[in-house]
This record gives C-alpha cells, structure tokens and sequence, in this order.
C-alpha cells in the first residue's frame, strides 16, 4: 500500500487554513456533539451560540478544502443536527443528499422519556457531480425476486452497527470510538483508491485505519496529543478484519413463498 495517512496534532480551525482550496475529496467530520463529553484536554461544553459559530466556523473551511465533486459527511446527536443542517444547507449552499440515521442497540436509558439510540449523520455534496460507488457497499437481498438487483441491495439511509463496547479487545480508550465497518461504507461510496479523506476530528482514529485498510490517503487532525499517540498506535497494529459489520451482510437471499395470500406490500423489493 502506498498511501498516505498523515495526522496533524492541532486545532481544527486553525488546521483547516493549511490545506489546499478544493483538494479533499471525502470529509468525515465527527465533531463533539456538545455533550459534556470528557475529551481529556478538551470539555465538549460551549454556549449555544458558540457552539454554533464553532460549527459555522469550521464547516465553512471545509467546504472550502473540499473538491468540486466531493461529499462530506458530518455525524451529529438530534440537540444540534438541524442547525447543522441549516448551515450546510442553507448557510453554505452544498447539495443535499441523505439524512442517514445510525441505529444502535445500546446506550444510556432514559427514566422519563424513550432512551436514545441513534445518531444522524448528514450528507452533502457540493455540486450536483459527484462520486457514489453504490456496487461497493449494496448488502444482500432479502428475497430473490426478478426485479431485484441480485448482486445486492442499496444500504438505504438506517444503518445498523453495534458500538464497540467497552468489552471489546477493538475498543480504545477514547469516548466515542466509531465503529469502522460503519466508515468503511463511507468510504466505499464516496471515495476512490488514493483519493485524499479529510477527518477533522480524528478521535480514535477510525477514519484514518480505515484509510489505511482501503488504500486512501488520509488527513485526520486531532486536539489531544494523547489521542495522537493512540491512533498512531493503533495504526501499528496488525490487521486482521475490520471492528465491526452491517448484520445484513451475512444475510443470504430467501425464496418467496410461492403462497396466493402474499399481499402486493410484502413482496417490495430493496433496491
Ligand atoms: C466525537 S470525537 C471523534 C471520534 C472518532 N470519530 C472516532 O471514531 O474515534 C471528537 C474528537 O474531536 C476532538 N476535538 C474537539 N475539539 C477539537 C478541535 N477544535 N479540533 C480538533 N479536534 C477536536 C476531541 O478531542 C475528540 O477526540
């Protein structure tokens, strides 16, 4: 593999300035939500307001680093989605493509209320040409039915993945690890072998090995110098399969039951 994966231990905002006007092809922006989360040298707490000029501020450079035919994806919890969704949308002018909910099945529970289990995470191209390799991320179908695609079925925009648990050998000492087959469908779609992919958030460093693993070049920029170290780390390590899987891509395509009472509803196929 020749690729590049370079991390970059710095502010976002001011890392941003230094890369090139149009030369990113993905961006894969996992921001603090704005939690509280405890990020060691940084606490995801700001006001309102400031949360949202952060944001403005930094999507702005990103769409600027980014490539005419690019997309970027920015993972985001339901208190700030829609404001960040106004900035891409109508702030920066991109090109709406998917509203794609991540569904987990683990997390923390709510006494009054229903506990959450999902994350959003936003697509936007900027300009109406742009790359999606959908034959790289279809799952199997559920049916055989002729009008299916029977090399698989499109994604759609829910997506399973387990969180890596605390459990898990895979899983770093950083709070918000993302699962990496989750990104590697990211990846897939939206980039090419030796694109460039920007994470300006690199955490974990998720993004980054999954780049190593697909052959992308890779920026990933990162506050804490000791997540630094971390993702260093862990792109050392050797690798055997990625953290995690979509459940339906082990699912192995089923026979219509060949029954008269099958409604018209039953048989919508996925493509
Ligand atoms: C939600 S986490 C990213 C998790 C990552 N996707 C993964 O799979 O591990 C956000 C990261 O952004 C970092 N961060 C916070 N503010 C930053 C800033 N202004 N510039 C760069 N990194 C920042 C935090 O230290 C944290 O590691």
């Amino acid at each position: 593999m020749n690729n590049t994966i370079n991390i970059i231990n710095q502010d976002a905002l001011s890392a941003l300035q230094e890369i090139k006007t149009n030369s990113v092809d993905l961006i894969i922006a996992d921001p603090p939500y704005n939690l509280g989360k405890d990020y060691g040298n940084n606490h995801d707490l700001k006001g309102f307001d400031e949360y949202l000029t952060f944001s403005l501020d930094w999507l702005k450079s990103a769409y600027r680093v980014l490539s005419n035919d690019g997309t970027i994806y920015v993972f985001m919890g339901v208190r700030f989605v829609s404001y960040l969704f106004d900035i891409l949308d109508q702030k920066l002018g991109m090109y709406f493509n998917s509203w794609i909910t991540w569904h987990y099945t683990q997390g923390m529970g709510k006494k009054k209320g229903f506990s959450p289990r999902h994350d959003d995470i936003l697509m936007f191209n900027k300009s109406a040409k742009f790359r999606f390799n959908l034959d790289s991320v279809r799952v199997p179908q559920k049916y055989f039915r002729r009008r299916n695609n029977m090399t698989g079925a499109n994604p759609g925009d829910v997506w399973e993945f387990s969180h890596i648990h605390y459990s898990n050998p895979e899983r770093e000492n950083h709070p918000t690890q993302k699962p990496e087959a989750l990104i590697q469908r990211v990846v897939l779609a939206s980039s090419n072998k030796g694109d460039l992919v920007l994470d300006p958030f690199a955490g974990s460093g998720t993004t980054l090995r999954v780049c190593q693993q697909l052959d992308r070049n890779c920026i990933g920029i990162e506050l804490n110098p000791e997540y630094v170290i971390l993702i260093k780390n862990r792109l050392k390590e050797r690798f055997i399969e990625f953290d995690s899987i979509d459940p339906r891509t082990n699912r192995i395509p089923r026979d219509l039951p060949n029954r008269v009472d099958v409604k018209p509803m039953d048989l919508f196929g996925n493509n």
